[in-house]
């Protein structure tokens, strides 16, 4: 109508408030130029293996169009459920402590708005998945970073976990494998982890959507240590270990009660995962695990050769004892973390995410996925020489 004002913003100050996700920015300069070679995106470079897709397929043919349960195809969570416990030790009922989702993140965006009353402090290890602050912000929880050092080859130091520790803390939000810097951790720490938990009575929400890219030493999930399955709701999916992650499967294992008001936002919001792919989920758990096995070793023998060059190119990185990311140090080079990805996109057109955009403790480091073809990453690992050996000789 003619003079009637500009609509106000409808957007809640909440979400206004909410950053964007620092990669995709990067990602949108990266899109506008050629012969890039990119080492900035979290997901396998495999295509999902045959008989999984063909799984999906067959799905669709037998015209298995339908939804499903809310909680998911009994068979899957089923599977699910004897998968958890043969390779994670912790047995769950697959009839009210499973719920399959769409992706482990709408898992982790469930359990957390599902604890989380206004207010709520959820402490997470940081550098860290982009996701966690903004969900738990989302939720009106308050994200409280502890975060985690090189010294420690970026495994959570249960100290600083303590003293984080407040009345108004609910959960300890926790990823190993981590995305963005390949830290495990060991028992002792999980265990010390699991201690803090009981003592303050808190719950933990385990991410552990990399546990089968676990290359030198065993996963242990802290869900499996005593007294822990009670007060932990494990978190894991199909992106990572089966090549997966268009497919968008992922679940939440962890006490019926807690399962039971993620149903319910689920429910409410997505009704159910979709279900051809609950279809190939299904077949990555029963006759996936050779396909993964061949994928763990390959990502084993590139991160072997790449962290072997980032090192000789000068740029420091611990060997990363899981997912797929090399996290080098670049600070000592003169340049902040977001300037040297900067330039050597331009001058080397080699795209790294700069390890801010995990959170402030990721300053002066940077992620590399390699999850990128051994002939991109030789050719990858031979640019940022050149452009690390001209950085020295200008310093
Ligand atoms: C730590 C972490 N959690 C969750 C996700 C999301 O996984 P999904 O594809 O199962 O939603 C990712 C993806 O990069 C991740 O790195």
């Amino acid at each position: 109508m003619n003079g009637s004002k500009s609509p106000r913003s409808f957007v809640s100050n909440h979400i206004a408030e909410l950053p964007k996700s620092g990669i995709r920015a990067f990602f949108d300069l990266v899109s506008q130029m050629d012969d890039v070679i990119s080492l900035g995106v979290g997901e396998p470079d495999f295509t999902t293996p045959w008989t999984i897709r063909e799984s999906g397929i067959y799905s669709i043919e037998r015209g298995r169009t339908s939804y499903t349960s809310n909680l998911g195809m009994p068979a899957l969570r089923k599977a699910i459920c004897q998968y958890v416990e043969k390779n994670y030790s912790v047995r769950y009922s697959s009839k009210d402590e499973c719920i399959v989702t769409v992706g482990v993140s709408e898992a982790v965006d469930l359990v957390i708005r599902a604890i989380t009353s206004p207010g709520d402090e959820i402490i997470y290890s940081e550098p860290c998945y982009v996701s966690y602050p903004s969900e738990i912000r989302m939720a009106h929880g308050v994200p409280v970073p502890v975060t985690t050092r090189k010294e420690n080859l970026f495994a959570l130091d249960p100290a600083d976990v303590e003293k984080a520790v407040t009345p108004r803390t609910k959960a300890i939000l926790i990823n190993f494998p981590c995305n963005p810097t390949g830290a495990v951790m060991d028992r002792a720490r999980l265990e010390a982890i699991a201690d803090i938990a009981k003592r303050h009575d808190l719950l933990v929400l385990s991410d552990e959507i990399y546990s089968e890219l676990t290359y030198d030493t065993e996963h242990t999930s802290i869900a499996s240590l005593p007294g822990m399955k009670e007060r932990t709701v494990f978190l894991h999916g199909f992106s990572k270990a089966f090549a997966m992650t268009g497919w968008r499967v992922g679940y939440a294992c962890g006490p019926a009660e807690i399962i039971d008001a993620m149903m319910k936002i689920h429910q409410y919001s997505i009704m159910c995962a979709p279900t051809m792919a609950q279809s190939a989920a299904l077949e990555a758990l029963q006759n996936g695990s050779n396909e993964m096995v061949k994928m763990r070793s390959s990502y084993r023998a590139r991160r072997d050769f790449f962290v072997r060059k980032l090192n000789e190119a000068g740029l420091y990185c611990h060997i990363p004892q899981g997912a797929f990311y090399a996290f080098c140090e670049v600070g000592h080079l003169g340049l902040s973390c977001e300037e040297f990805a900067e330039r050597l996109l331009q001058e080397q057109h080699v795209a790294i995410v700069p390890g801010t955009a995990f959170g402030p403790g990721g300053k002066g480091f940077c992620r590399c996925s390699y999850a990128t073809g051994m002939d991109e990453l030789e050719e990858a690992a031979k640019r940022i020489a050149v452009f690390v050996k001209k950085l020295k000789s200008q310093a």
